[in-house]
C-alpha cells in the first residue's frame, strides 16, 4: 500500500495505471471500522485498483459539532486499510484540501432541505464539495458508501447526475454490531449505559419496517419512547433516489446517531 498526502503525490502514482483498469475509491474519514471494511472490501472485488482517503473535512461539521474531539489514529487506519486490501491510501491536510482561497462549493438543493440536511446547516455542502474534488482527484469509475448515511449516498448519487460525473455510486448495506447498533465512528463516544440505550435505535427501526410505510414511524416512535435516556430528533419514511427507508436520528448524551432501513427498493 502507497500512502499519498497531496493532490500532486496520489495523482503521479494513478496516472499511469488508470488505462485498462477499473479504478474504486472509498472516501472515508478515518477511525476505521467494520462498516469501511465492507466498502473496502466491496471495492476489492469489484476494481483492478482500490484507492481509499481518510480525511476529516471541516467543511462538512457545524460550530458546535465534534470536529475537534472527533477519532483520529492514523497509524492504525493504514495498518487496516492494508490489511483490507487498499492499494492507494490518501491522507491529505486540510490546508491541501481547502487551500488560502478557497472559494467554490457545491450545493445540492431540495434533497438537502430535509433530514440531516435540516438537523445540520450546511453539512451536505461540505460533503458534495469535499467529494466532488475527491472524485476530481482520484477520478475512480466507482465510488463505495454505505447505507447507513442514506441521505448522503443520496445526495451523491444526485450530485454525480446532475453534474455529470462518470463514475457509478454504489451503495453498501449497513453493517451492525451484535446488538444491532450500526457500527460508526462515533459510536466510541458512548459510555457502557449509553451504548444499551443506543441500541433501542435499530429495534425500533426494525419495528418500524415490520408495521409496514404507511405505521413504520409511529410504530418505532413507539419503541423509542421506552427507552427515556435516548431522545428522537426525527423519525421519518422518506423517498430517497427511488428507495423508501424509514430515517431515524436520536442523541444519546452528548452523542447524535443516526441511522435506517430499507422499506421499499433494492441497494446493490
Ligand atoms: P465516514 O463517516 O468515515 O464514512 C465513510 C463511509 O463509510 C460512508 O460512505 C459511510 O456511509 C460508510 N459507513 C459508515 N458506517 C457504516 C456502516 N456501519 N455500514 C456500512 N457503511 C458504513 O461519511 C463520511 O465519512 C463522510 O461524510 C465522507 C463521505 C467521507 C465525506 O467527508
Amino acid at each position: 500500500m502507497t500512502t499519498a498526502r497531496t493532490i500532486a503525490a496520489l495523482r503521479a502514482e494513478l496516472t499511469p495505471l488508470r488505462t485498462g483498469r477499473r479504478l474504486g475509491l472509498v472516501p472515508t474519514m478515518g477511525a476505521l471500522h467494520a462498516g469501511h471494511e465492507a466498502l473496502v472490501r466491496r471495492a476489492r472485488a469489484e476494481c483492478d485498483v482500490v484507492v481509499a482517503t481518510i480525511f476529516v473535512n471541516p467543511a462538512q461539521f457545524g460550530p458546535a459539532e465534534d470536529f475537534e474531539r472527533y477519532p483520529r489514529d492514523e497509524q492504525r487506519d493504514a495498518g487496516l486499510a492494508e490489511t483490507w486490501g487498499v492499494d492507494y491510501l490518501f491522507i491529505p491536510s486540510v490546508e491541501e484540501m481547502y487551500p488560502e482561497g478557497f472559494g467554490t462549493w457545491v450545493e445540492v438543493e431540495g434533497l438537502t432541505d430535509r433530514l440531516e440536511g435540516a438537523a445540520r446547516p450546511g453539512h451536505f455542502r461540505g460533503v458534495a464539495t469535499v467529494c466532488l474534488k475527491l472524485f476530481n482527484v482520484v477520478r475512480p469509475d466507482r465510488a463505495y458508501v454505505g447505507q447507513k448515511d442514506a441521505q448522503q449516498a443520496a445526495v451523491l448519487e444526485r450530485m454525480t447526475r446532475d453534474l455529470d460525473l462518470e463514475l457509478e455510486i454504489r451503495v453498501i448495506p449497513t453493517v451492525r454490531d451484535a446488538d444491532g447498533l450500526a457500527i460508526s465512528s462515533r459510536n466510541a463516544y458512548l459510555g457502557a449505559e449509553e451504548r444499551q440505550a443506543a441500541a433501542a435505535l435499530p429495534r425500533a427501526l426494525a419495528a418500524g419496517a415490520q408495521a409496514g410505510p404507511d405505521e413504520a414511524a409511529e410504530a418505532a416512535l413507539a419503541v423509542l419512547a421506552e427507552e427515556p435516556r435516548l431522545a428522537p430528533d426525527y423519525v421519518e419514511v422518506a423517498r430517497l433516489n427511488g428507495r423508501v427507508y424509514l430515517l431515524a436520528a436520536a442523541r444519546v448524551g452528548r452523542t447524535r446517531l443516526i441511522d435506517n432501513v430499507v422499506l421499499e427498493g433494492d441497494l446493490e
